[in-house]
């Protein structure tokens, strides 16, 4: 008989993709034959770059990973992770400061769907500080954001904000 995939979505804006998340997500493959990386279509949330180029930046990143694909949803994240057949909604917690949030969504989502669980795991301790938007504005000013994203997402944040710069020169 051929084995059920353990599939698990991680959901998010990814606005960009950055090591902490990879980190999670190295650490879901061990317990996931599968991680779909779902990007939220968000009207609401002003961010930085496009759903389809956040999408491009994470397939560049794995792109030889045979146990992860990439899309974006909209709408409620239970009702995608079932139509994707998930058993589980993976996030990952960096510190007590996303506790409250992360427990109210998982709370939620658990009211919403009882076929999805959420998964919590831990961040490695190098990554508690870590977040797209302490990044963007590192990146905005210059800073050296290396070893803090992949180089795909390296290379489009500082061409993001080298065509900032110059337009505003
Ligand atoms: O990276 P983020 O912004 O912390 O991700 C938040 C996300 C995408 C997980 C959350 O906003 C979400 O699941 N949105 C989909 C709408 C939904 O299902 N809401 C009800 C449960 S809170």
């Amino acid at each position: 008989m051929e084995k059920k995939l353990r599939v698990a979505v991680y959901p998010g804006s990814f606005d960009p993709l950055t090591n902490g998340h990879i980190d999670i997500i190295d650490r879901g493959r061990k317990i996931f034959d599968k991680i779909i990386i779902a990007v939220l279509h968000n009207p609401s949330k002003k961010a930085l770059f496009p759903v389809d180029q956040r999408v491009d930046m994470i397939e560049e990143t794995f792109k030889n990973s045979q146990d992860i694909e990439v899309d974006s949803f909209d709408g409620l994240l239970v009702e995608y992770a079932e139509m994707r057949g998930a058993i589980a909604v993976l996030r990952g917690m960096r510190a007590i400061s996303d506790f409250e949030n992360e427990f109210q969504m998982a709370l939620m989502n658990r009211r919403l769907s009882r076929k999805v669980q959420t998964v919590f795991l831990m961040t490695g301790l190098r990554w508690i500080f870590t977040s797209s938007s302490i990044i963007k504005e590192a990146a905005q000013f210059g800073g050296d954001i290396t070893g803090m994203v992949s180089s795909p997402v390296k290379i489009k944040l500082e061409e993001k904000f080298r065509k900032f710069k110059e337009r505003n020169i």
